[in-house]
Protein backbone atom coordinates (compact mmCIF):
# COMPACT_ATOMS: atom_id res chain seq x y z
CA UNK A 1 0.00 0.00 0.00
CA UNK A 2 1.17 3.79 -0.78
CA UNK A 3 -0.71 6.50 1.88
CA UNK A 4 -0.37 9.60 2.60
CA UNK A 5 -0.54 10.88 6.58
CA UNK A 6 -2.04 14.78 6.35
CA UNK A 7 -2.11 16.69 8.89
CA UNK A 8 -0.50 20.27 10.41
CA UNK A 9 3.07 20.36 12.30
CA UNK A 10 2.83 18.47 15.11
CA UNK A 11 -0.44 16.42 14.21
CA UNK A 12 2.04 13.14 14.69
CA UNK A 13 2.71 12.27 10.71
CA UNK A 14 6.43 11.17 11.80
CA UNK A 15 5.34 9.53 15.10
CA UNK A 16 2.91 7.50 13.40
CA UNK A 17 5.33 6.89 10.49
CA UNK A 18 7.87 5.57 12.57
CA UNK A 19 5.73 3.31 13.85
CA UNK A 20 4.21 1.91 10.83
CA UNK A 21 7.02 1.81 9.43
CA UNK A 22 8.67 -0.47 12.48
CA UNK A 23 5.05 -2.94 12.51
CA UNK A 24 3.99 -3.04 8.72
CA UNK A 25 7.92 -2.77 6.77
CA UNK A 26 6.58 -0.11 5.21
CA UNK A 27 9.08 3.05 4.06
CA UNK A 28 8.42 6.35 5.94
CA UNK A 29 9.54 9.28 3.14
CA UNK A 30 9.65 12.33 4.79
CA UNK A 31 10.39 15.56 2.66
CA UNK A 32 11.11 17.42 6.09
CA UNK A 33 13.67 14.67 6.99
CA UNK A 34 14.92 14.73 3.68
CA UNK A 35 15.57 18.77 3.46
CA UNK A 36 16.72 18.74 6.80
CA UNK A 37 19.71 15.89 5.69
CA UNK A 38 20.58 17.74 2.70
CA UNK A 39 20.67 20.85 4.84
CA UNK A 40 22.81 19.06 7.60
CA UNK A 41 25.16 17.92 4.59
CA UNK A 42 25.19 21.51 3.17
CA UNK A 43 24.24 20.27 -0.17
CA UNK A 44 23.17 22.22 -2.96
CA UNK A 45 19.63 21.45 -2.01
CA UNK A 46 19.98 22.07 1.68
CA UNK A 47 21.77 24.78 0.82
CA UNK A 48 18.46 26.67 -1.12
CA UNK A 49 16.29 24.99 1.29
CA UNK A 50 17.86 26.17 5.01
CA UNK A 51 16.23 29.70 5.28
CA UNK A 52 13.19 28.73 3.95
CA UNK A 53 12.40 26.22 6.74
CA UNK A 54 13.71 28.09 9.10
CA UNK A 55 10.98 30.60 8.30
CA UNK A 56 8.49 27.75 8.04
CA UNK A 57 7.96 28.64 4.01
CA UNK A 58 7.64 25.92 1.60
CA UNK A 59 10.67 24.71 -0.36
CA UNK A 60 10.22 24.77 -3.94
CA UNK A 61 7.99 22.28 -5.53
CA UNK A 62 10.78 20.81 -7.63
CA UNK A 63 13.07 20.09 -5.32
CA UNK A 64 10.72 18.19 -3.07
CA UNK A 65 9.27 16.10 -5.45
CA UNK A 66 12.11 15.22 -7.13
CA UNK A 67 13.44 14.20 -3.53
CA UNK A 68 10.45 11.89 -3.37
CA UNK A 69 11.26 10.01 -6.91
CA UNK A 70 14.78 9.42 -5.93
CA UNK A 71 13.60 7.73 -2.86
CA UNK A 72 10.86 5.88 -4.28
CA UNK A 73 13.35 4.69 -6.74
CA UNK A 74 15.60 3.16 -3.92
CA UNK A 75 13.16 0.77 -3.04
CA UNK A 76 12.15 -2.73 -4.12
CA UNK A 77 8.37 -3.30 -5.55
CA UNK A 78 6.90 -5.19 -2.70
CA UNK A 79 7.37 -2.07 -0.29
CA UNK A 80 4.34 0.27 0.41
CA UNK A 81 5.42 3.80 0.92
CA UNK A 82 3.84 6.11 3.78
CA UNK A 83 4.54 9.88 2.50
CA UNK A 84 4.96 12.13 5.67
CA UNK A 85 4.75 15.60 4.83
CA UNK A 86 4.06 15.51 1.42
CA UNK A 87 2.22 16.70 -0.80
CA UNK A 88 1.92 19.92 0.53
CA UNK A 89 0.92 21.46 -2.49
CA UNK A 90 -1.83 21.37 -5.19
CA UNK A 91 1.16 21.24 -7.82
CA UNK A 92 2.86 18.59 -5.55
CA UNK A 93 -0.87 16.31 -5.52
CA UNK A 94 -0.17 16.09 -9.08
CA UNK A 95 3.69 15.56 -9.18
CA UNK A 96 2.98 12.74 -6.95
CA UNK A 97 0.09 11.19 -8.76
CA UNK A 98 3.31 10.85 -12.01
CA UNK A 99 5.68 9.75 -9.99
CA UNK A 100 3.73 7.04 -8.73
CA UNK A 101 2.16 5.73 -11.93
CA UNK A 102 5.79 5.93 -13.68
CA UNK A 103 6.28 3.46 -10.96
CA UNK A 104 3.38 1.38 -11.40
CA UNK A 105 2.54 1.99 -7.93
CA UNK A 106 -1.11 3.98 -6.79
CA UNK A 107 -2.14 5.12 -4.02
CA UNK A 108 -4.50 3.59 -1.56
CA UNK A 109 -5.53 5.76 1.41
CA UNK A 110 -4.80 9.70 2.38
CA UNK A 111 -5.36 9.66 6.30
CA UNK A 112 -5.80 12.30 7.59
CA UNK A 113 -5.24 13.29 11.70
CA UNK A 114 -7.61 15.53 12.86
CA UNK A 115 -6.41 17.73 15.78
CA UNK A 116 -6.58 20.73 17.63
CA UNK A 117 -4.19 23.67 16.26
CA UNK A 118 -3.33 25.17 19.70
CA UNK A 119 -2.59 21.76 21.12
CA UNK A 120 -0.23 21.42 18.57
CA UNK A 121 2.09 24.36 19.34
CA UNK A 122 2.65 22.58 22.76
CA UNK A 123 3.63 19.48 21.10
CA UNK A 124 5.57 20.98 18.68
CA UNK A 125 7.65 23.15 20.97
CA UNK A 126 8.16 20.45 23.52
CA UNK A 127 9.42 18.11 20.71
CA UNK A 128 13.22 16.66 20.91
CA UNK A 129 14.99 14.09 18.84
CA UNK A 130 18.15 11.83 19.89
CA UNK A 131 20.99 13.57 18.58
CA UNK A 132 22.39 9.82 17.57
CA UNK A 133 19.43 7.64 16.45
CA UNK A 134 16.86 10.12 16.21
CA UNK A 135 14.60 8.67 18.37
CA UNK A 136 11.79 11.06 19.08
CA UNK A 137 10.58 12.45 22.26
CA UNK A 138 8.52 15.25 24.52
CA UNK A 139 9.66 16.93 27.00
CA UNK A 140 6.08 16.42 28.52
CA UNK A 141 4.31 14.01 26.56
CA UNK A 142 6.96 11.13 26.05
CA UNK A 143 10.26 11.60 28.21
CA UNK A 144 13.04 9.00 28.07
CA UNK A 145 12.35 6.31 30.56
CA UNK A 146 15.86 7.41 32.10
CA UNK A 147 16.17 10.93 32.46
CA UNK A 148 19.16 11.97 29.91
CA UNK A 149 19.38 8.58 28.58
CA UNK A 150 18.03 7.54 24.64
CA UNK A 151 15.59 4.73 25.43
CA UNK A 152 16.80 3.19 21.75
CA UNK A 153 20.06 3.28 21.38
CA UNK A 154 21.67 4.85 25.08
CA UNK A 155 23.07 8.09 23.76
CA UNK A 156 22.98 10.69 25.88
CA UNK A 157 22.95 13.87 23.04
CA UNK A 158 19.07 15.12 22.01
CA UNK A 159 18.30 18.12 19.32
CA UNK A 160 15.66 20.26 19.21
CA UNK A 161 14.72 21.63 15.26
CA UNK A 162 15.40 25.35 15.16
CA UNK A 163 11.74 25.83 12.95
CA UNK A 164 10.19 24.38 16.68
CA UNK A 165 9.51 27.82 18.33
CA UNK A 166 5.85 28.85 18.84
CA UNK A 167 6.00 31.71 16.03
CA UNK A 168 7.47 29.50 13.37
CA UNK A 169 4.82 27.01 14.29
CA UNK A 170 2.35 29.75 13.45
CA UNK A 171 3.53 30.39 10.06
CA UNK A 172 3.84 26.89 9.32
CA UNK A 173 0.34 26.32 10.55
CA UNK A 174 -1.13 28.88 8.23
CA UNK A 175 0.65 27.41 5.49
CA UNK A 176 -0.87 24.50 6.13
CA UNK A 177 -4.11 25.55 5.94
CA UNK A 178 -3.52 28.06 2.78
CA UNK A 179 -1.43 25.53 0.76
CA UNK A 180 -2.00 21.97 1.78
CA UNK A 181 -5.87 21.77 3.29
CA UNK A 182 -7.14 22.46 -0.20
CA UNK A 183 -6.00 19.70 -1.31
CA UNK A 184 -8.07 17.38 0.17
CA UNK A 185 -10.89 17.85 -1.88
CA UNK A 186 -9.27 16.24 -4.51
CA UNK A 187 -8.75 13.38 -2.98
CA UNK A 188 -12.14 13.24 -1.04
CA UNK A 189 -13.65 13.22 -4.86
CA UNK A 190 -11.01 9.77 -5.61
CA UNK A 191 -12.70 8.29 -2.20
CA UNK A 192 -9.31 8.02 -0.71
CA UNK A 193 -9.57 10.28 2.66
CA UNK A 194 -10.12 8.37 5.68
CA UNK A 195 -10.13 10.83 8.85
CA UNK A 196 -8.40 9.43 12.18
CA UNK A 197 -8.61 11.64 15.54
CA UNK A 198 -4.91 12.75 16.21
CA UNK A 199 -5.88 14.10 19.30
CA UNK A 200 -5.94 10.53 20.87
CA UNK A 201 -2.85 8.49 22.84
CA UNK A 202 0.01 7.61 20.24
CA UNK A 203 -0.87 3.58 20.21
CA UNK A 204 -4.30 4.77 19.83
CA UNK A 205 -3.90 6.57 16.88
CA UNK A 206 -1.55 3.71 15.39
CA UNK A 207 -5.02 1.25 16.12
CA UNK A 208 -7.02 3.59 14.27
CA UNK A 209 -4.70 3.80 11.37
CA UNK A 210 -3.90 0.09 11.28
CA UNK A 211 -7.86 -0.39 11.23
CA UNK A 212 -7.66 1.89 8.12
CA UNK A 213 -5.23 -0.01 6.16
CA UNK A 214 -6.54 -3.28 7.19
CA UNK A 215 -10.17 -2.70 5.50
P1 LIG B 1 8.18 18.74 8.30
O1 LIG B 1 9.38 18.13 8.87
O2 LIG B 1 7.29 17.91 7.45
O3 LIG B 1 7.34 19.41 9.48
P2 LIG B 1 5.76 19.61 9.72
O4 LIG B 1 4.84 19.22 8.63
O5 LIG B 1 5.66 20.98 10.20
O6 LIG B 1 5.42 18.52 10.71
P3 LIG B 1 6.19 18.13 12.00
O7 LIG B 1 7.32 17.24 11.63
O8 LIG B 1 6.47 19.33 12.80
O9 LIG B 1 5.05 17.32 12.77
P4 LIG B 1 4.61 15.80 12.71
O10 LIG B 1 3.22 15.75 12.21
O11 LIG B 1 5.63 14.92 12.06
O12 LIG B 1 4.55 15.50 14.28
P5 LIG B 1 5.44 14.54 15.20
O13 LIG B 1 5.10 13.12 14.90
O14 LIG B 1 6.87 14.93 15.20
O15 LIG B 1 8.59 20.02 7.44
C1 LIG B 1 9.48 20.98 7.95
C2 LIG B 1 9.74 22.07 6.92
O16 LIG B 1 10.36 21.50 5.76
C3 LIG B 1 8.49 22.77 6.38
O17 LIG B 1 8.07 23.82 7.20
C4 LIG B 1 8.99 23.23 5.00
O18 LIG B 1 9.78 24.38 5.12
C5 LIG B 1 9.88 22.09 4.56
N1 LIG B 1 9.13 21.06 3.81
C6 LIG B 1 8.93 19.77 4.19
N2 LIG B 1 8.21 19.11 3.28
C7 LIG B 1 7.94 20.00 2.29
C8 LIG B 1 7.19 19.91 1.09
N3 LIG B 1 6.58 18.76 0.71
N4 LIG B 1 7.10 21.03 0.32
C9 LIG B 1 7.70 22.18 0.67
N5 LIG B 1 8.42 22.33 1.81
C10 LIG B 1 8.53 21.25 2.62
O19 LIG B 1 4.81 14.88 16.64
C11 LIG B 1 5.09 16.13 17.27
C12 LIG B 1 5.34 15.93 18.78
O20 LIG B 1 4.13 15.49 19.39
C13 LIG B 1 6.37 14.86 19.11
O21 LIG B 1 7.11 15.27 20.22
C14 LIG B 1 5.55 13.63 19.44
O22 LIG B 1 6.20 12.79 20.38
C15 LIG B 1 4.29 14.23 20.01
N6 LIG B 1 3.10 13.46 19.65
C16 LIG B 1 2.82 12.90 18.46
N7 LIG B 1 1.60 12.29 18.49
C17 LIG B 1 1.08 12.51 19.73
C18 LIG B 1 -0.13 12.15 20.37
N8 LIG B 1 -1.08 11.42 19.73
N9 LIG B 1 -0.31 12.56 21.65
C19 LIG B 1 0.65 13.29 22.30
N10 LIG B 1 1.83 13.66 21.75
C20 LIG B 1 2.05 13.27 20.48
MG1 LIG C 1 7.46 15.28 11.11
Amino acid sequence: MNIILLGPPGAGKGTQAARLEAERGMVQLSTGDMLRAAVKAGTPVGAQAKAVMAAGGLVSDAIVSALIGENLDAMTAGQGAIFDGFPRTAAQADALDLLLAERGRRLDRVIELEVDEDALVERVVGRFTCANCGAGYHDRFKRPVADGTCDVCGAHEFKRRPDDNEATVRTRMAVYRAETAPILPGYEARGLVRRVDGMAEIAEVTVAIEAVLGE
